[in-house]
């Protein structure tokens, strides 16, 4: 199948050239004389190489590799060789900077431009295949964790069952049923855990939202993991003020947030000492803050917290599991909310994550 190039250029006659050149080397050529011209063929074409022209009268080329490379991510892998007089360095670093594969500047040797536009077609064609691996990696995690789901939790439902009947057992089988029934949480916790990261991936985390009262919800994420800290001593205080507004948003994914947040501060709280959740109003809408008084988390080591697996040194306090996916789910979810997810940490002092959601 013939490689399509998308020719850019305001001035035909630099068109001209390059439609002949490539035509004549096996290519299908696609063309625009401008700016806006060159976003609409993109679109339309789907070209496999963009040959760029920077200084264009109605939109120049920076803005375009803008809105090809950082706004409308599907482009993200049709490589861009940026064509220009501009021989400063500042244009050359800032096209690279937004996006752009490579550069060429005017007057170009015609077959070193053919040599650039080959190795540009290389690199999209193993972003391609990547992507395409991507997808497939995604849609076999997303069918083994859906069948791994089921029969997990009826393992757990049979053992809750059995559970149900404590007196007849033997204190030693007791012990080892309490112990399967913590695996089984911990499997089917990891199972929603990676379903949620493909459903991020493959951009069909949707929302279901409604009003929703962030109180109701604090209240249910406190009660849910009551016994856990009240294991370990640790009391948590709920301080929720008075006029907290209603927002719209999805509850579901939103107790997730608070749940990763709570038993985070849990796991990483020694015994005996204290967590917060504040709840209030503030200027375009609500915060929730969850404080602890635990092991914080060093300076340097911030910047990855919210990175997928991220392996950090702050261990749970009483060897409790975890898979390190939790936060970036958190962050999905927020930033999907459009709201914002900060934290304040201070090493053996203690960790704040503060939520804010708009109203
Ligand atoms: N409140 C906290 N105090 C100290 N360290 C924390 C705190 N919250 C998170 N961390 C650090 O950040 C890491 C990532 O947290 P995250 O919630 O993503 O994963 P996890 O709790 O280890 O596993 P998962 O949430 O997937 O069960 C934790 O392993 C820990 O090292
Ligand atoms: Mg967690």
């Amino acid at each position: 199948m013939k490689s399509k190039i998308l020719i850019v250029d305001d001035v035909k006659e630099n068109v001209d050239i390059l439609n002949q050149y490539f035509s004549a080397k096996g290519f299908q050529t696609v063309l625009a004389y401008g700016g806006m011209q060159a976003v609409d063929k993109a679109e339309r074409e789907c070209p496999d190489v963009i040959l760029l022209d920077i200084m264009m009268p109605d939109m120049d080329g920076f803005r375009v590799c803008e809105i090809l490379k950082k706004e409308r991510t599907h482009f993200k892998n049709i490589p861009i060789i940026l064509v220009t007089a501009k021989e400063d360095i500042e244009s050359k670093v800032k096209g690279l900077s937004l996006g752009a594969e490579d550069y060429v500047t005017k007057p170009f040797d015609i077959q070193e431009l053919e040599a650039r536009v080959r190795s540009a077609l290389h690199l999209k064609k193993a972003l391609d295949e990547l992507k395409e691996l991507n997808e497939l990696k995604n849609q076999f995690l997303g069918m083994a964790s859906h069948d791994i789901k089921s029969p997990v939790s009826r393992i757990e439902k049979t053992v809750e069952a059995i559970l149900k009947n404590k007196a007849s057992l033997q204190p030693e089988h007791l012990e080892q049923i309490e112990k399967i029934k913590e695996e089984a949480q911990g499997i089917f916790n990891l199972i929603s855990d990676l379903l949620n990261v493909v459903k991020i991936e493959t951009g069909k985390m949707g929302l279901e939202l409604e009003k929703v009262a962030l109180d109701k919800l604090v209240e249910e994420v406190f009660r849910m993991n009551q016994m856990a800290a009240e294991a370990k001593k640790i009391a948590i205080d709920v301080q929720i003020d008075k006029e907290v507004p209603k927002i719209l948003a999805d509850p579901a994914r939103l107790l997730e947030v608070l749940e990763n947040l709570l038993t985070n501060a849990i796991k990483f709280t020694p015994l005996g000492k204290k967590i917060t959740i504040h709840l209030k109003k503030v200027k375009g809408g609500i915060e929730l803050s969850i404080s602890d008084e635990g092991v914080g988390i060093p300076k340097n080591e911030l910047s990855r917290l919210f990175d997928r697996f991220a392996r950090l040194s702050p261990q749970p306090t009483q060897g409790e599991k975890g898979t390190g996916l939790g936060l970036s789910i958190c962050k999905q979810i927020v930033d999907l909310h459009k709201g914002k997810i900060d934290v304040q940490s201070e090493v053996s002092k203690g960790t704040t994550f503060t939520v804010f959601l708009p109203s």
